[in-house]
């Protein structure tokens, strides 16, 4: 989509399809809150007539306005100016796109509020309209024959045009193409995007950007580098598993890297511990990890961030058969480490401990691996933040701040030591389930005896990274990951 800033002194003047005002419930309560005596007149009486009082995410659409030059005026209500904040904000903005997609809207030019305050800066707001404008224009139909309606095309932002609120755009367009990549792998149906098929846009990824490199180690290479607990989930199915390893080299070369690893289950069934059948289908989402770290690298590498970044995926499809890892089998993983599977159902950290101990390689500056790792991820958090553990207290808060800057939140959840011992077993050095009690956070502890050598946090995304009605991958945690590596090439 064209985004384009035109500082303008008249509004009212403003040529569009649609003229948007985006105003506190202050702001149209007020008629000299507003410098354009024609909206000032018009809101005022709008206001007056209890037509609209600006609360948060309220929208109004007048489709003719004689008094102004635009063809329809939209009002969208931002809510009290003390309530300001930044999830407020992106909510009155989801809620105007969705009007302008409502009312077939492909032009129109935007006026972001004049009464935007500290709690809220100027530049944050521009950059939450770039990233909801793109995210908005997302619909899946990759495998369904109607074709989408055309949505909006061009939006122009009344504002100056600066080097600091050109970024802003540039930041939350890159920001909304991610998660739009994120979502898109995320609801592709598993027979579509199987782990070859990651590999595959992996590579197409790479050859877009000359710093970007792409390589993909196949199950011999895994089999050679001892990766015994990646392979016996793979092990059932026909899709071989794929390791894909994608560096970005941004900054100096002596710079350690930020290093990211996203579970990629394309299916999980269960394996041999079989999962029931209702809402199985969703579990072609079990890859969402996998497809945050894509979303976030197509961000990363639009961006050119001056930083170096290291993604790994490790895909693998989780299925029954005759070559299927039983419950009790006992597979060594890269680390050394014996695993006894007592439950093959908890396939995503035997996927990513060999990952996370490949990744030690790299010598990361911190690491950071994100999987729709537990059920027991959801009871505790449901869908609104996603669980955030990590044996770095400091490092965990940057990633809480990350998250709430892009309305993308994480919770910070215990990674006790008093957990540890759910995971003995007398048959192997760890058992991969850790019984009914805490699951997300035995999970954590699992993945933390592989990642005792460096800084890293474990997003839990289970609950964040789909909706069930209506169904679709909502793209998380595109926004909190990218919004961290650009603070990290501030920094
Ligand atoms: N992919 C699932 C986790 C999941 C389940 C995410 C439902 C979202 C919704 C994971 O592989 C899994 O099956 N985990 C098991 C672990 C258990 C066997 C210890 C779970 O959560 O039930
Ligand atoms: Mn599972
Ligand atoms: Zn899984």
């Amino acid at each position: 989509m064209q985004i384009s800033l035109k500082a303008t002194p008249k509004p009212s003047n403003q040529k569009s399809d649609c003229l948007i005002l985006l105003l506190t419930s202050d702001e149209a309560a007020k008629k000299a809150a507003i410098a354009d005596e024609t909206l000032a007149k018009l809101v005022h009486s709008l206001n007056a007539r209890g037509d609209f009082d600006g609360k948060n995410a309220q929208t109004l659409l007048l489709p003719v306005c004689k008094d102004i030059s635009a063809e329809r005026l939209l009002l969208v209500g931002l809510g009290k100016h003390d309530d300001l904040n930044d999830r407020s904000y992106d909510k009155a903005v989801a809620a105007m796109f969705n009007a302008l997609k409502q009312h077939k809207i492909t032009g129109a030019s935007l006026l972001p509020s004049e009464a935007l305050s500290a709690s809220l800066e100027l530049t944050r707001a521009l950059s939450g309209i770039a990233r909801i404008a793109e995210t908005s224009r997302y619909h899946y139909s990759t495998s369904v024959s109607k074709k989408p309606e055309p949505t909006l095309k061009k939006l122009t932002i009344l504002c100056a045009g600066n080097s600091a609120t050109r970024a802003a755009i540039a930041e939350g367009q890159a920001v909304g193409q991610g998660i739009n990549v994120a979502r898109q792998l995320g609801n592709l149906p598993g027979n579509y995007c199987t782990p070859s098929f990651l590999a595959k846009e992996a590579k197409a990824l790479g050859r877009k950007h000359d710093k970007l490199k792409v390589s993909v180690l196949e199950e011999k290479q895994m089999r050679e580098l001892g990766m015994g607990s990646l392979l016996s989930v793979s092990a059932g199915s026909d899709q071989p598993a794929k390791l894909i390893v994608m560096e970005y080299s941004g900054g100096r070369k002596s710079a350690k890297p930020q290093v990211l690893v996203g579970k990629g289950i394309t299916f999980d069934s269960g394996g041999i511990s079989i999962k029931p059948g209702a809402k199985m289908d969703e579990m072609k989402f079990d890859m969402c990890g996998a497809a945050s770290v894509m979303g976030t690298m197509t961000a990363v590498t639009a961006l050119k961030l001056p930083i170096n970044v290291v993604a790994i995926i490790a895909a693998s499809e989780n299925l029954p058969s005759g070559s299927a890892t039983k419950p009790g089998d006992v597979v060594t993983s890269m680390s050394g480490q014996t695993i006894e599977v007592l439950n093959t159902d908890a396939e995503g950290r035997l996927v990513l401990c060999d990952a996370l101990t490949y990744a030690e390689r790299f010598k990361p500056a911190a690491v950071i691996d994100i999987a729709t790792l537990t059920g027991a991820c959801v009871v505790a958090l449901g869908k609104h933040a996603s669980g955030l553990y990590s044996n770095d207290d400091a490092f965990a808060q940057r990633l809480l701040d990350a998250g709430n800057k892009s309305s993308d939140r994480a919770w910070h959840m215990p990674l006790w030591d008093d957990y540890q011992n759910q995971l003995d077993t007398p048959f192997a050095d760890i058992a991969n389930i850790g019984g009914p009690e805490a699951g997300s956070v035995t999970a954590a502890c699992f993945l933390s005896r592989f990642t005792k050598n460096m800084t890293w946090a474990h997003l839990d995304i289970a609950g964040t990274a789909w909706l069930s009605s209506p169904k679709g991958a909502t793209g998380r945690p595109v926004g909190l990951l990218t919004q961290y590596l650009i603070d990290c090439g501030k920094a």
